[in-house]
C-alpha cells in the first residue's frame, strides 16, 4: 500500500474490502466516490461532500473499458495519476482505490448489469451497451468498498438517475448522494473531455450551456410548449455553429419519458459534437 499524506492507495479489491470491513466494525461511516480520474473541480466538490459527511472517504479512479463503445475515446482517455493522488490527498481522502483492468474484469468474466428503460434514451442510443457497462462497474465497485453512502454529479444525469435505480431494484443499502453540476465562468459544464477542445472549439462550446440558460429563461417567462422551448435553443447553438446535435429533449426527471409541455422541474438534457468531442450537458426546470 502507498500513502501520500493521509491518502493511501490500494489496488487490489481484497485489501480495499478488508479496509472497508475495518470501518463498518468500528462503527465508522465510510463515503465513496467513484471516478475515471483526470480529476477537475466536479470531482472535487464530490470528494469534499463525501469528506464532509463521512468518517472515512474513499475514492476510485478506473477507466472503464466496458462503458466506451468500439471508436470512442478509451485510449485518449485523459490520464493523470500523480495529479489526481495530490488532489485527492489535498482535500483529506483517506483511500484511493486504484484497480488494473484484470483486478475488476479477471480472465473469463461473464456477468453483466442490463439496464432497463432508463438507458433507452438520451444518451442510450448513441452510446449502445454504455450504460450496462457503468451499472457493471458501478455494481462491483460498490460491492469491493461497500460504502454507506456515495457521492454522484448531476452532469451524467441519466446515468446518476440509472444507478438509483439498480440501487433501489437491487434492494443495495447505499445512499445516492447528488451534487451539482460545477461549471466554468462562462458556463461551460466541467469535463475530462474538455481538454481535447482546440481554442476555436472552446469558446464555440461556451453556446452549450447558453442554450440551456435560454430555455430556463423562456420557461420562466411563461413558455411551457417544448417545441418552441428546444427550437430556441437550437438556434442558439446553430448561431455558434454547432450543427452536430445529438439530442436536445425535456423529460420528466425521474422516468425520463418525453414531455411536450413543460413543467418546473424537468429535466433539459442536450449532447452535441464538436468534431470529435461529445459534450453533454442539462439543467432542471
Ligand atoms: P467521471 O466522468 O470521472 O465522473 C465521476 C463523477 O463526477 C460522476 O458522478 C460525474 O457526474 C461527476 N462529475 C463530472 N463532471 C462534473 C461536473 N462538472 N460537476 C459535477 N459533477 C461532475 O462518471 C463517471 O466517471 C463513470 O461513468 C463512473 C461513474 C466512475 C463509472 O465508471
Amino acid at each position: 500500500m502507498d500513502s501520500v499524506g493521509t491518502l493511501s492507495v490500494l489496488n487490489c479489491p481484497s485489501d480495499m474490502k478488508k479496509i472497508s470491513d475495518a470501518c463498518r466494525k468500528a462503527g465508522r461511516e465510510l463515503g465513496f466516490v467513484p471516478t475515471m480520474g483526470a480529476l477537475h473541480k466536479g470531482h472535487i466538490t464530490l470528494v469534499e461532500e463525501s469528506v464532509r459527511r463521512a468518517d472515512v472517504t474513499v475514492a476510485s479512479v478506473f477507466v472503464n473499458p466496458t462503458q466506451f463503445g468500439p471508436g470512442e475515446d478509451f485510449n485518449r482517455y485523459e490520464r493523470d495519476y500523480e495529479g489526481d493522488v495530490e488532489k485527492l490527498a489535498r482535500c483529506g481522502v483517506n483511500y484511493l482505490f486504484y484497480p488494473d483492468i484484470s483486478d475488476i474484469y479477471p480472465d473469463g468474466f461473464q456477468t453483466t448489469v442490463s439496464v432497463g428503460n432508463l438507458g433507452d434514451c438520451l444518451c442510450g442510443p448513441f452510446r449502445p451497451g454504455h450504460f450496462d457497462g457503468v451499472a457493471t462497474v458501478v455494481l462491483k465497485l460498490f460491492n469491493i468498498v461497500r460504502p454507506d453512502f456515495a457521492v454522484f454529479g448531476r452532469k451524467d444525469y441519466q446515468q446518476l438517475k440509472i444507478v438509483q435505480k439498480m440501487v433501489r431494484d437491487f434492494d443495495m443499502d447505499i445512499e445516492i448522494v447528488e451534487m451539482p453540476i460545477v461549471r466554468e465562468p462562462d458556463g461551460l459544464a466541467m469535463s475530462s473531455r474538455n481538454a481535447y477542445l482546440s481554442a476555436e472549439q472552446r469558446i464555440k462550446a461556451a453556446s452549450v450551456s447558453k442554450a440551456l440558460r435560454e430555455i430556463g429563461k423562456k420557461f420562466k417567462g411563461g413558455c411551457d410548449d417544448c417545441r418552441i422551448l428546444l427550437a430556441e435553443a437550437d438556434k442558439v447553438l446553430r448561431m455558434a455553429q454547432i450543427n452536430d446535435i445529438d439530442y436536445i429533449e425535456i423529460r420528466d426527471p425521474e422516468t425520463l419519458e418525453l414531455r411536450h409541455r413543460a413543467v418546473e422541474g424537468d429535466l433539459v438534457a442536450l449532447a452535441v459534437r464538436l468534431d470529435g468531442t461529445r459534450l453533454i450537458d442539462n439543467i432542471v426546470l
